[in-house]
């Protein structure tokens, strides 16, 4: 797999994931404008790489604003901060990844040279820990999986959803390597279609079997018994446990939990808000109405009908088995567990 998201000669490269899987193309992003813009469209979309984007963004930003003193262009550079902001609602990495690079900013301070070179150096370490972080959550995750496991997924939290690796994905890519026959269901995702798009393309390019559902087709194959374990990522984690991810999610942990299926989540820390207590805190981004109405840009309703278009949903914690994250496998009690995992990253 190649990397989501790299920095080259003072500029933001990143694959354009709307693209996919017809063709692999690069989007360059010269200004932060061009990131902000990258975002909405979601030509870089999940949790991580947003979060990461963002970071690169203030760092272009940092490169390109003209100010007449230090403290006009930490005014200017705060602004660029809140627009990238504003670009999407769920996903906690986003904020995250914005609030690292402006303790920079806050704590470091300097020329603005000193904090062109800081900004930079805080946004590649955001996006190398992104890889380290992915590879100990597969590892982590290995051990709740066995030989012959067939194993659903939803939306792509992938190696294009992170800046290499992935995280749902990630897991499935160490499990592939360490267990025998093991597959992978991937539900579509509608509208966006995700996992049909950009999921299935990574599972196809690395040789892991992989074979492609409607969302709907879930619950029919569990009924069956032949879906073994399900896995997805999230774009944001409750300290309570409960977790936002893809539309679609949460109808999937009822019908896991229906058919006694384990029902985990793949996340950094970084998506763990515990600023929220639980899902009822955490808002859920709606977006345009054409991605329901049209496939690929080709219209499937009726003109000018009235559509209901939530990214993401809300799953309670009763509902998950476990969390895998790279500080280990996170279980029920999720409110006291995920405490102690609070008190490691700010040991
Ligand atoms: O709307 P998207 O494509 O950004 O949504 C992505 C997801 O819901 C992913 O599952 C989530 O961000 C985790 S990615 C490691």
């Amino acid at each position: 797999m190649l990397k989501t998201i790299e920095w080259k000669n003072n500029q933001l490269v990143m694959v354009d994931q709307r693209k996919l899987p017809h063709q692999l193309e690069l989007i360059v992003c010269r200004d932060y404008q061009d990131v902000v813009n990258a975002i909405k469209v979601m030509a870089v979309r999940g949790a991580p790489a947003i979060g990461t984007a963002a970071a690169f963004g203030m760092a272009l930003a940092a490169l390109n604003i003209n100010a007449e003193n230090i403290s006009d262009y930490i005014k200017e550079l705060e602004k660029v901060k809140n627009e990238l902001a504003s670009t999407r609602p769920t996903a906690v990495n986003l904020f995250w990844a914005l609030e690292k690079v402006w303790e920079v900013v806050k704590n470091i301070g300097g020329s603005k040279i000193e904090l062109q070179r800081n900004i930079l150096a805080k946004a590649e370490q955001i996006a190398e820990q992104d890889i380290k972080t992915n590879l100990l959550i597969g590892e982590n995750g290995v051990k709740l999986f066995d030989n012959g496991d067939v194993i659903l997924t939803h939306c792509n939290a992938g190696s294009l959803a992170t800046v290499y690796y992935g995280t749902a994905l990630g897991v499935i890519r160490s499990v592939f390597k360490r267990k025998e026959n093991i597959r992978v269901v991937a539900n579509e995702t509608r509208p966006v279609l995700q996992g049909a798009r950009i999921t299935a393309w990574e599972l196809k390019y690395d040789r892991i079997p992989v074979t492609l559902i409607c969302d709907s087709t879930a619950g029919f194959l569990m009924a069956q018994g032949k879906i073994s374990k399900v896995i997805v990522g999230a774009d944001r984690i409750a300290a309570n446990g409960d977790v936002a991810n893809k539309i679609g999610t949460y109808s999937l942990s009822v019908l896991a939990k229906e058919h006694k299926i384990p029902f985990y989540v793949a996340a950094p820390c970084s998506t763990i808000d515990f600023s929220i207590k639980s899902k009822k805190d955490i808002p859920i981004e709606e977006r345009n109405p054409s991605e329901v109405t049209t496939i690929m840009g080709k219209s499937i309703a009726p003109a000018g009908i009235d559509v209901y278009n939530p990214a993401f949903d809300l799953t309670p914690n009763s509902n998950i088995t476990a969390l895998i994250t790279e500080e280990g496998i996170v279980k029920p009690p999720f409110f006291a567990n995920l405490k102690k995992i609070k008190k490691n990253i700010l040991k």
